[in-house]
């Protein structure tokens, strides 16, 4: 007798295993089979009398093998039934079901260039040093080798503060490079981002306030050849891989010499004509070799380092990227320009 029931508790385990189960009613049939009131191993349990008692023990342990085979195959299949038919839960919710749709926002256009330029620097060994907006006209203008009588100081472009000669709102971040050479021995390596304001007339092309990020690399024996190998891989990074650039001789008062730096966009199309006025050429930033006076009016000695910096307009280049024609609806913050952003890191 004890060998029959042993044998009826492996049959009914393997059937267990076995069970193929894809809808509800194969599911409730499996329930009732082997775990109903009237379930097979119910009616087991009622044999455990009749086992010899040496075996009662590992009777025991069998059946509550196969009731907890029986039970785990259960509730794994309903659970599996219930994803798959939309996952109505008893409560009659359907967890499944997708939610209010959140409106993500999106990132400013301006912001997203600003990282991929910080990000292709980064990869090169230049970190981010942000300072001041309002400064005083040393940082600004003098150190910068920029004389009182130049014109840049004008009100006409400069915005200063109320009732101040001095103190200023900067017109360019190449007022970090004083502050961080006042501040840092070389090797310096910095990017500086940041607002600047001028006092222009709005347009569509220019504003009285907008973003530039500075360079500054100081150390010894830096070339003019370092400078261009730098802003090559800027631009490949920036543009693609087949970008050229070229360098066209220009004057800033803070380097010696200057350029300004030109990308190969291209004349194939009518809008190509318009952007380059119709030389292909883009002018992306400017550039040069830190002016000696400008090393020794911040306590770097230019017998012993030199200099690369450049500076360029952060809205000129996301114009460009994305095709934006007027430079004030970065600054409108019309949600219906600003979404066409959305999912772009
Ligand atoms: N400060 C210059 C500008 O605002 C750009 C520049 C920065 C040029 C550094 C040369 C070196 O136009």
């Amino acid at each position: 007798m004890s060998a029959d029931v042993f044998v009826w508790v492996k049959d009914l385990l393997q059937s267990i295993h076995d069970a193929r189960i894809s809808n509800q009613e194969e599911l409730d049939a499996f329930r009732v089979r082997f775990l109903g009131t009237k379930s097979e191993i119910k009616s087991l349990f009622g044999e455990i009398k009749n086992v010899d008692n040496d075996r009662k023990k590992e009777f025991g342990l069998l059946l509550n093998e196969v009731k907890q085979a029986a039970e785990e195959k259960y509730e794994s299949l309903k659970t599996l039934l219930e994803g798959q038919t939309g996952g109505q839960s008893d409560s009659g919710l359907d967890l499944t079901a997708p939610c209010e749709p959140i409106a993500i926002g999106s990132r400013h256009p301006v912001s997203i260039i600003l990282n991929q330029i910080i990000g292709i620097f980064s990869r090169i060994g230049f970190t981010v040093a942000e300072e001041r907006e309002i400064e005083d006209d040393w940082h600004n203008f003098t150190a910068m080798n920029t004389p009182p009588d130049h014109p840049a100081r004008d009100m006409q472009d400069t915005f200063y503060l109320k009732d101040s000669t001095t103190q200023l709102l900067r017109t360019h971040t190449s007022s970090v490079q004083a502050r961080i050479m006042t501040s840092q021995k070389p090797p310096i390596r910095i990017i500086a981002p940041g607002r600047v304001y001028r006092n222009e007339t709005i347009s569509s092309r220019s504003h009285c306030q907008f973003h530039q990020v500075e360079g500054l690399y100081i150390d010894e024996g830096v070339s003019f050849a370092d400078m261009k190998q730098t802003l090559l891989y800027f631009a490949r990074e920036m543009y693609g891989p087949q970008t050229n650039i070229r360098l066209r001789p220009s004057f800033f008062p803070f380097t010696e010499p200057s350029a300004e730096m030109d990308v190969y966009w291209g004349l194939k199309t009518e809008d190509d004509y318009r952007i380059t006025k119709g030389s292909g050429w883009l002018e992306i930033l400017g550039c040069g070799m830190v002016d000696p006076n400008v090393l020794e009016n911040c306590g770097i000695d230019p017998a012993k380092y030199s200099g690369f910096a450049f500076g360029m307009g952060i809205e000129r280049q996301a114009m460009l990227r994305y095709k934006v024609t007027d430079i004030r609806q970065f600054f409108e913050n019309d949600a219906r320009f600003l979404s066409q952003f959305s999912g772009v890191i």
